[in-house]
């Protein structure tokens, strides 16, 4: 019974969500990584194996966070998990002031959803104007949109891959300066 009737509230499998983010043309090693939506760390935890200089993480599930810090126990790499509403003005308070790569990954729609279209917006382009790549995961039919607001905030489209599942990781790349963060 424990093993047939096991129910999984998790939508996809860690294969899915890790599916084409190492395989768009970004280089993790030695990099600066912020994790937005990170889960449970577990994306997280493989990017961890290529030796970033740091990850952190923000979610606003507290036991997604805590195992997250437990995973990392295991790892050298320096990291550093918040628990947190995105929409939350300690916000920018917890960020650092830039970020060599940015993970948005599955996680945009459900700002959208959970703080509301121009909330959500004004939360994106504060995050993202600290970050000179981003890694982006996006439903089918919402690529476009993603990339009409990350054009906006200065960045252009690098590469992309399209999951079995359908779902579009999409590798972005700052081309202006003017709006990062000095
Ligand atoms: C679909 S999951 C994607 C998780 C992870 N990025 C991945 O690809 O495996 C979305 C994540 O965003 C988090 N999240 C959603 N809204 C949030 C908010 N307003 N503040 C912080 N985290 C949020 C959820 O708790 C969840 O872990």
């Amino acid at each position: 019974m424990l093993w047939s009737k096991t129910e999984k509230r998790f939508k996809g499998t860690w294969e899915d969500r890790l599916d084409g983010i190492f395989s768009v043309g970004v280089d993790y090693t030695g990099k600066s990584v912020l994790d937005v939506g990170c889960n449970m760390g577990v994306v997280a935890y493989e990017i961890s194996k290529l030796r970033p200089s740091l990850i952190h993480g923000i979610d606003i599930l507290r036991p997604h966070v805590e195992t997250a810090r437990m995973i990392f126990l295991g790892s050298p790499v320096e990291s550093r998990f918040d628990c947190l509403n995105l929409g939350s003005p300690r916000l920018g308070r917890i960020l650092r002031p830039q970020y060599d790569i940015v993970m948005l990954l599955a996680v945009y729609h459900h700002m959208q959803d959970s703080l509301g279209p121009g909330k959500a917006r004004s939360v994106l382009s504060d995050i993202v104007r600290r970050a000179q790549t981003i890694v982006a995961r996006v439903p089918p039919r919402k690529d476009s949109e993603l990339i009409d607001v990350l054009s906006a905030d200065g960045f252009s489209v690098k590469n992309a891959h399209v999951s079995p599942l359908g779902s579009h990781v999409i590798a972005f790349e700052r081309y202006e300066h003017s709006k990062s963060v000095s």
